[in-house]
């Protein structure tokens, strides 16, 4: 569909879907899909694991120069987080690092690190990148920025739906406190902050399903692109 590669930015609050899109785009366009936030998870759980005292700028530089993420296939053939050659994927998922991947995220050496390796991973483009700070902070020319949203009901339902079916114990509302608890935090931080950056696009999917948000983005894609 596209004859030149570009960058595809996908930003917004925790929980709208922002994922299943770029996943889905990469898969249209046959462009690679990374997962920002899983790189900040995979961090958070590198201090959970391994009681990082954050706080402590040698002990934070010694764990951050401890650290190596990659995306590979795992056995069953999905695509995986790797933190120091070991499969996350599932457990930088569970609510222990979601509860308190908002704090690691606003560390700004964490961001540096992750920035960096961001940008490196962007540099051939054909890709499609979601997360919070990629059209403002991480690729701020790519040349299509997506700004997701959906209400925040609908965004809880769908994270609790999400949680439950993997067997994780929680109610609503604690997924509910965690998604608001973040938002506060991931838009309010000082280094990055979520926003929307100028140019980007906003795509509400609150009364979309997965096809027709993809549709939705496929037009906006084919419209700026032929300009
Ligand atoms: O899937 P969900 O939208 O709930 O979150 P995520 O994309 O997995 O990101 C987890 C957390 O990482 C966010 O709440 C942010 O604190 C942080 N993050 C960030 O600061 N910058 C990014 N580019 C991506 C994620």
């Amino acid at each position: 569909m596209l004859l030149k590669k570009i960058v595809i930015a996908v930003d917004g609050y925790s929980s709208c879907g922002k994922s299943t899109l770029a996943k889905d785009l990469a898969s249209v366009l046959a462009y690679i899909y990374i997962d920002s936030g899983a790189m900040y998870r995979a961090v958070t759980l590198y201090f959970i694991n391994n009681k990082v005292k954050f706080h402590d700028k040698d002990e934070l530089q010694n764990a951050l120069n401890n650290i190596s993420i990659e995306f590979k296939n795992s056995i069953d053939g999905k695509c995986s987080t790797y933190l120091n050659g070991k499969d996350v994927e599932a457990e930088i998922r569970q609510m222990e690092v979601s509860s308190k991947v908002s704090e690691v995220a606003a560390i700004s050496e964490v961001r540096r690190k992750l920035v960096q390796e961001q940008r490196k991973m962007g540099a051939e483009k054909g890709i499609v990148m979601d997360g919070r700070d990629i059209g403002t902070v991480v690729f701020p020319n790519a040349e299509i920025k997506l700004f997701l949203t959906a209400d925040e009901d609908i965004r809880v339902d769908r994270r609790f739906d999400e949680l439950k079916s993997k067997g994780e114990e929680i109610t609503r509302d604690e997924v509910k406190e965690n998604l608001k608890h973040r938002d506060y935090i991931d838009s309010t931080r000082e280094d990055s902050p979520l926003m929307k950056a100028k140019d980007a696009i906003t795509l509400n999917n609150s009364k979309l399903d997965r096809k027709e948000q993809l549709n939705e983005a496929l037009k906006i894609i084919k419209t700026y692109v032929h300009q």
